[in-house]
């Protein structure tokens, strides 16, 4: 319960659990799911050993209550650029600087979540790990750092901790109690498992015949499911591998798909393990060592040292799997090769629509991964089979709920919205729901893509927007229209004063597309604005940028 409760209010739980010497605080931050997806699950399960346990995001979490903190584990992930994910922000600088208090009573722990692809991986629970034990806490549980293939490690990391819990229970005397395993219930982790088989209603190419892209509108059926989402949340959507590229696989590694290959005590075809349960169109580190080591070349070993990590990445940028197996010829068992192979994960997909508007139906717009490298085909995943759904065909879906990126509950505030390419699509969403709840606050779209004529996205809809006042401003950036480029922080920095005026009367402001560049570009531009517009020291404009973030007012949902 009190997790339930911890998870819905930070403070009112405090009240609740009171001052219980062995409660455990488990507090996550989390980008895409994941860190929480696995505290709710490390929470679940100290429960039911008998240990009392609130759980908090870590943007609930009361700082000035460290410093009382007795038994504390982080789950934390770091993004790609080696940043706390948004939600973390605030605790993270908090304890990383000058103010956060001596801690010599805590025992802590700390899960860190990565992708071993970045040269970053895991920086932030490393660097709150190292801290904690700085600030003088003592860890009951080794760091631990889970790559993408999160439950690998995280699975026997809580496993350790939870042994540390019983044990530091018997300590205090505490009788262990037998205590159903309820608590938490996570729709999220739970429909994930157990995927939603939607239809699919409509999925048409929203792009020109003559774009250099092919972007999808699809609608699905949620209708029977039970699913509800809001404006912001994502649609898990489990892929499956392209057949053609598993085909070429088996040619590249002259395998019989028919083969019976047994990984982890389960028995599949190799076609099946290619196709239904393996990563195969996207390279990382864990397979480019294993290619390394089969085929003894030099080459590959040498870009996986850190010292190589700008090739390293440019070959992630442009190479699929199987461009290195045709590169870097090894003679693999099969066995060996599954193990090799990460488990295939869903893909999320931010939703373009309000249930207000399109009922039990679910809209997504996507991008889809297919481009020409070396002479061949290369395709993504679950972007490839959306695409090759065609109208009554069925997807395996679920919801992950996005709680940092919503609407304003007060619907007078404005919004400014900014999302070049797919990016879009939540604003689609957000538009329809303030247009079907009578919202009085104004809408302003910032839009980018790369042709005019081929790729506004969503142009009629927009347009109709404007007329009937869901949408009071839309500003444009083709980048490919004329010589020099213009993108989205263009025209918010021609827009300085306007947008800076919104902001200051209280306006929210979103970001969605592309972390790497892009957010990160149009945060510097943003910090411009309120510079030059409010008078202030880059710094000091930097700092209430970071505030807004930090409640929320700012939010972005980037990946
Ligand atoms: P480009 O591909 O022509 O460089 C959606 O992908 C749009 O975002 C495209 O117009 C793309 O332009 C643009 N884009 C690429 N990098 C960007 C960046 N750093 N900031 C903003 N937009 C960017």
């Amino acid at each position: 319960e009190q997790a339930v409760q911890a998870q819905r209010s930070g403070s009112a739980v405090v009240a609740v659990a009171g001052k219980t010497p062995d409660r455990m605080t488990i507090v996550y931050g989390s980008q895409t799911g994941n860190a929480k997806r696995i505290a709710e699950q490390l929470a679940r399960r100290s429960e039911a050993a008998g240990l009392p346990v609130r759980l908090l995001r870590a943007d609930a979490y009361p700082q000035r209550e460290l410093a009382l903190e007795r038994h504390l584990v982080i789950v934390i992930s770091t993004q790609g650029d080696g940043e706390p994910p948004d939600d973390a922000r605030g605790l993270f600088e908090f304890i990383a600087g000058k103010r956060a208090p001596k801690l010599p009573a805590l025992r802590f722990a700390v899960l860190g979540l990565g992708d071993s692809s970045y040269p970053q991986f895991c920086v932030i629970g490393r660097q709150l790990d190292a801290r904690l034990a700085e600030l003088g806490g003592s860890r009951f549980a080794a760091l631990g750092e889970a790559d993408v293939e999160v439950e690998a490690v995280a699975t026997p990391w809580a496993e350790q901790t939870l042994e540390q819990v019983r044990e530091l229970l018997k300590q205090a005397g505490t009788p262990a109690r037998v205590t159903p395993l309820h608590a938490v219930p996570s729709r999220s982790s739970q429909s994930r498992e157990q995927p939603f088989m939607a239809t699919v209603l409509a999925n048409q190419r929203i792009v020109a015949r003559d774009s250099e892209r092919d972007v999808r509108h699809i609608e699905l059926s949620l209708e029977g499911s039970g699913l509800r989402y809001e404006p912001g949340d994502a649609l898990g959507v489990w892929p499956r591998n392209p057949p053609a590229l598993v085909e070429q696989w088996l040619d590249a590694l002259r395998f019989d798909g028919a083969l019976k290959v047994t990984h982890q005590d389960r028995t599949l075809a190799l076609r099946q393990w290619l196709g239904q349960e393996r990563e195969i169109t996207r390279l990382n580190r864990p397979f480019i060592a294993a290619l390394a080591a089969a085929s003894g070349d030099g080459g590959l070993t040498r870009v996986l040292q850190p010292e190589h990590a700008a090739e390293f990445a440019a070959l992630l940028a442009v190479d699929q799997p199987i461009d290195l197996l045709h590169r870097h010829p090894a003679t693999w068992q099969p066995e060996m090769l599954v193990a090799a192979l990460r488990p295939l994960a869903p893909r999320l997909y931010s939703i373009a629509s309000s249930p207000k508007a399109v009922g039990e139906e679910v809209h997504l717009t996507v991008a889809v991964v297919d481009y020409e490298a070396h002479g061949s085909a290369h395709w993504g995943a679950a972007s490839d089979l959306l695409a090759a759904t065609d109208e009554d065909g069925r997807l395996p879906v679920f919801i992950e709920p996005n709680e940092r990126f919503r609407l304003p509950a007060d619907g007078s505030r404005d919004i400014i919205m900014i999302g070049p390419g797919t990016g879009v699509a939540p604003f689609r969403a957000f538009v329809q729901e303030r247009r079907e709840s009578g919202a009085s606050g104004r809408n302003w779209l910032f839009f980018g893509n790369r042709h005019f004529t081929s790729d506004f996205l969503y142009q009629v809809e927009w347009q109709q927007a404007l007329k009937d006042g869901s949408l009071h401003r839309l500003d444009l950036a083709f980048s490919r229209d004329s010589t020099d480029k213009t993108y989205v922080q263009q025209r918010l920095r021609e827009q300085g004063a306007e947008l800076h005026a919104w902001l200051k009367a209280g306006a929210n402001i979103y970001v969605c597309g592309d972390s790497s560049h892009m957010a990160r570009d149009v945060h510097a531009a943003l910090i411009d604005v309120i510079a030059t517009y409010g008078s202030q020291s880059p710094d000091v404009a930097k700092a209430w940028l970071g505030e807004l973030l930090q409640q929320g007012r700012y939010a972005r949902d980037v990946y």
